[in-house]
């Protein structure tokens, strides 16, 4: 697979967290004096990817990108669509994007407690929700995005085999997911491990966490009931 010289895109200085009034839905927010992500409707996909189709992978919460590039470029009949709050992240991973010419990956700035009525129901094959941000002090936990009506969101754009990919390394975060899929009854969850997660290329986090030894947990979710082995590819 071609490698990227990430060195041909200065990285700007980018911020932890965006605006905190962001990772609140638009529709919450009576005063809108301040720049929002904007809250779609719908897309001509072919704005977006050279063959005109919708996405079939969605990265929900990209960050700097790199599994989103890289699974563009592995498959370059697969449209990738990722969602980030960061608008600066945005800008780069898209220039970044372009560098390569890659014609079938983009990044929305988007706040993705909006949900996604852009998307089209039973249409995507695999959403991937990495490393989420913890936050972790117990006054920030209305800021996570992963809550029930998330989960539905999840469960109308996925296909009946459709599967979502989750990792995080923060324990707290990891009871979250299983408490709010467990009371969401829509799915039911695995956590997998090497060699049986089927995803090759890492995140950015990922590596981080690899790098510094960081323990954390990967978990497929199926929609439920879980399909019988040898149907996970029927549409
Ligand atoms: C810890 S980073 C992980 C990035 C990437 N998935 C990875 O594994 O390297 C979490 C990302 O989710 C983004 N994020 C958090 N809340 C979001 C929201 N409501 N809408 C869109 N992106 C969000 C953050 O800005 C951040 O880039």
């Amino acid at each position: 697979m071609k490698t990227i010289d990430y060195t041909k895109y200065p990285v700007p200085r980018i911020r932890h967290h965006a605006n905190p009034v962001l990772y609140f839905p638009l529709k919450q927010h009576k005063n809108r004096n301040f720049s929002y992500p904007p809250v779609v409707e719908k897309f001509e996909w072919s704005e977006l990817f050279a063959d005109g189709k919708p996405p079939s992978l969605l990265d929900v919460g990209c960050g700097m990108g790199k599994f989103l590039i890289e699974t563009a470029i592995h498959q370059p009949e697969t449209n990738i669509l990722g969602f980030e709050i960061r608008v600066n992240a945005v800008e780069w991973v898209n220039k970044v994007i372009n560098g390569e010419k890659t014609r079938n990956a983009k990044v929305l700035w988007y706040s993705i407690v909006n949900e996604f009525p852009f998307i089209e129901s039973s249409s995507v094959e695999k959403i991937f929700y990495l490393f989420p941000d913890p936050w972790i002090k117990k006054r920030h936990h209305k800021r996570r995005a992963f809550t029930s009506g998330l989960l539905d969101e999840f469960h109308r754009m996925l296909l009946p085999a459709g599967k979502l990919y989750i990792m995080t390394d923060v324990p707290d975060v990891d009871e979250h997911h299983c408490k709010v899929i467990e009371e969401n009854k829509k799915f039911v969850y695995e956590y997998i491990k090497d060699p049986d997660w089927d995803v090759n290329i890492k995140t950015n986090q990922e590596e981080f966490c690899l790098s510094k030894n960081i323990p954390f947990t990967k978990m497929i979710c199926y929609k439920f009931p879980k399909p019988e082995p040898g149907k996970e590819r029927q549409k």
